[in-house]
């Protein structure tokens, strides 16, 4: 299994977060925290693969009680600058096994990262992980993109996502395995001729919607909604990505 510890390692902690901006911005975070919020109903909620916060801390301050489940020490640790362990819980463990207790009404997993569970077996058992945290009715949540194999041309291994001044990011995808590793290049667009760059690299198995309501089904769930946006923008089959809601039976 790779390593998810040395991947999320102390440099990428401290680079995480981006206060106001990107994945930060209250364009994004407001209507994800409003959108938790409600389907926490009122229940205590638990984020799998927690990272520094940028959901929770928010979702907290908006009155739901929150725990969190994160395999990165670096990023617990970078949690922790911003809020102590009896206001926001965190265990230190694997989402596909580790248990954070249970009565949930809320279990999400955002921003991709049950693709960071590099085999169907582990995406599985995360499934049923979240069944395990949650009172009878409660709903798991998961953000994930939509697998984009129309943009790779005939015999192509990879795709360029984004290319600007400073930075390339190129996914390589192995399609018979399901895997798609992220290579993020960064380099001083200042510099010309500098063989000077940067290179991290994330691995993930991707999933399609159709396999990931047949995981939630294994773990005796079924799927309630299906979004394109946490705003409720209607999932159509030109989304890039989901939100989708699973729920136990009552
Ligand atoms: C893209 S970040 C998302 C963090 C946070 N959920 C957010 O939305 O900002 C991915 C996180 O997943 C964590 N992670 C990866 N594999 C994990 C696993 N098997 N169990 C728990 N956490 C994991 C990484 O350490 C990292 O903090």
């Amino acid at each position: 299994m790779i390593d998810q510890n040395r991947l999320w390692d102390a440099a990428a902690a401290r680079s995480y977060d981006t206060p106001g901006e990107g994945m930060f911005s209250d364009a994004v975070l407001k209507p994800t925290v409003r959108t938790l919020a409600r389907l926490a109903a009122g229940g205590r909620a638990v984020e799998f693969a927690i990272g520094t916060g940028r959901v929770a801390i928010p979702l907290a301050g908006a009155g739901v009680e929150v725990h969190g489940i994160e395999l990165s020490t670096a990023m617990i640790e970078r949690l922790r600058e911003k809020v102590g362990p009896e206001r926001l819980p965190v265990v230190a463990g694997d989402m596909a096994t580790a248990s954070a207790g249970e009565g949930f009404s809320l279990t999400y997993l955002v921003f991709n990262t049950i693709a960071n569970l590099l085999s169907q077996d582990e995406q599985v058992e995360c499934f049923r992980n979240a069944a395990r945290h949650l009172a009878p009715g409660g709903c798991f949540v998961i953000e994930l993109w939509v697998p984009q194999l129309r943009a790779l041309a005939p015999g192509r291994g990879g795709t360029v996502e984004v290319s600007e001044p400073g930075y390339l990011l190129v996914d390589t995808v192995d399609t018979l395995r399901q895997h798609l590793v992220s290579h993020h290049v960064r380099f001083d667009p200042n510099v010309t001729g500098s063989r000077e760059a940067s290179i991290a690299r994330t691995p993930h198995r991707y999933i399609w919607p159709s396999e990931l309501d047949l995981m939630a089904r294994l773990a005796g769930f079924t799927l309630e909604s299906r979004w394109a946006d946490w705003s409720g923008a209607e999932f159509t089959g030109e989304s890039a990505s989901h939100v989708s809601v699973y729920r136990l039976p009552g």
